[in-house]
């Protein structure tokens, strides 16, 4: 049986990354009958940030461990566990101050764990053989010959996190210029804003269907 793990990360209600992220699922859905999703959404459950019992747990043997040692290391045990179960990923990430969610980079710290689920002498990573879908939404437009080219610290840093983690198969796709719509500014915008955004739910939907 086929298992998605569907990670969420933006705060808002009317989430353009959230939204394309919950029509890739509904489409695996309908592709993989029988198939089951683990929703996790960041926004609603915070991942802590690392704490030294946290970091210190993946250095101590189980029965050495103290109370903290363990609690802490419980959290990234049900992370990891999903990833663990899951054998396809789809991520959706606002951009936030040009880069990811603070949630999603403490859900990132909780999962890394040389030599468990990141090899660093080349082996199979805990995502190996597994697609990951990482769904954006940003405010502007980050692609050749805008103005913000080369600003975009989201994709080339979870392109090499994901692929740590042992993926091959990853695919980026962006919801652009979301501000348009609210920016007065970028009114002349809209219709590229609308030609992203549908390009966006089209991909997903192909790519969940794959
Ligand atoms: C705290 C914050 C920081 C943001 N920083 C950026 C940014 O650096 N670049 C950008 O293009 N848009 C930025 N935006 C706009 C968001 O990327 C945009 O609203 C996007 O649609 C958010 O994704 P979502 O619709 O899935 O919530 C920011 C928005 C917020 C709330």
């Amino acid at each position: 049986m086929s298992t998605l793990l569907h990670i969420d990360s933006s705060v808002s209600p009317g989430s353009a990354s959230r939204a394309v992220a919950g029509q890739f699922a509904a489409a695996w859905a309908d592709s993989h009958p029988g198939g089951s999703i683990i929703h996790r959404d960041l926004s609603i459950t915070q991942p802590p940030h690392l704490s030294w019992d946290a970091v210190s747990a993946s250095m101590t043997p189980d029965e050495a461990r103290t109370a903290e040692q363990a609690a802490a290391w419980q959290t990234r045990e049900e992370l990891i566990g999903e990833l663990e179960a899951a054998d396809n990923l789809v991520v959706s990430v606002p951009m936030y101050n040009w880069s990811i969610t603070s949630t999603l980079k403490a859900w990132i710290d909780g999962v890394i764990v040389v030599g468990r689920t990141v090899s660093m002498t080349g082996g199979p990573g805990i995502l190996t053989g597994k697609p990951v879908t990482v769904i954006t939404a940003r405010g502007g437009a980050y692609g050749p010959g805008t103005p913000q080219e080369g600003k975009d610290y989201q994709e080339p840093y979870l392109r090499h996190i994901f692929g740590a983690l042992g993926a091959t198969d990853i695919s980026f796709i962006h919801v652009e210029l979301t501000r348009a719509a609210v920016n007065p500014a970028m009114a002349d915008l809209v219709p590229l804003a609308t030609q992203s955004r549908e390009a966006a739910e089209k991909a997903a939907l192909a790519r969940a269907a794959a």
